[in-house]
């Protein structure tokens, strides 16, 4: 399948998805990646590993959040884009994106959902005392951080962990999270009925 990844920043989940892509055996190819953020590190990592990258700047368009979002919309059937995985892409889509990708597309969220919906996710789950920490794919629908659920993956929470410690456990987990579930997902698309 043809894959599009959307980012804003690092794009750390984005290259661990190019990498795995990179087997011949893995059932997606990266057919772009799109940044909100123009100065997204993560641009020039995917141009790089020869992918191409576009910079769709969100800031042009204002409160036209619909604008913006038809534009990587018409990006994305250019290319023919089949499934849309969000890694770290940090702009809220509206009901219009979600609706014309629904079932395509998945988003990663660094903590257990249903826990933690929203930001900081790891600072919540320390203050909490939790003892397990992790992250989830889902599919993207209208409420945020509420689409059914692919994966997941745990980690510890250890005593002595800031969120800036807990978070970095938690992304190398993601990172082979994200590629597995991907990969899953698309072969079980495949053979489900029409
Ligand atoms: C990850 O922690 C992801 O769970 C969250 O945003 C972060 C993106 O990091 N949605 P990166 O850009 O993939 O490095």
């Amino acid at each position: 399948s043809r894959v599009a990844i959307l980012i804003s920043g690092a794009g750390s989940n984005m290259a661990a998805i190019i990498e795995a892509a990179k087997a011949a055996d893995y059932p997606a190819e990266i057919a772009v990646v799109i940044s909100n953020n123009p100065d997204a590190p993560g641009l020039a990592l995917a141009r790089a590993a020869g992918i191409e990258a576009l910079a769709i700047d969100h800031r042009p368009f204002g409160k036209e959040r619909h604008a913006h979002e038809l534009a990587i919309d018409a990006a994305l059937r250019l290319r023919g884009v089949e499934v849309v995985v969000l890694a770290g892409y940090m702009r809220i889509l509206t009901a219009h994106l979600v609706r014309a990708w629904e079932g395509r597309m998945l988003n990663i969220h660094p903590s257990l959902l249903p826990k933690y919906p929203g930001l900081d996710t790891h600072a919540r789950a320390i203050a909490a005392g939790d003892a397990e920490a992790g992250c989830t794919v889902h599919l993207v629908t209208e409420g945020v951080d509420e689409g059914p659920v692919l994966g997941q993956a745990r980690v510890p929470v250890e005593a002595e962990d800031t969120a800036e410690t807990l978070a970095a456990r938690v992304r190398t987990v993601e990172h082979r999270l994200y590629p597995e579930t991907l990969a899953t997902f698309i072969l079980q698309r495949k053979t489900a009925p029409v």
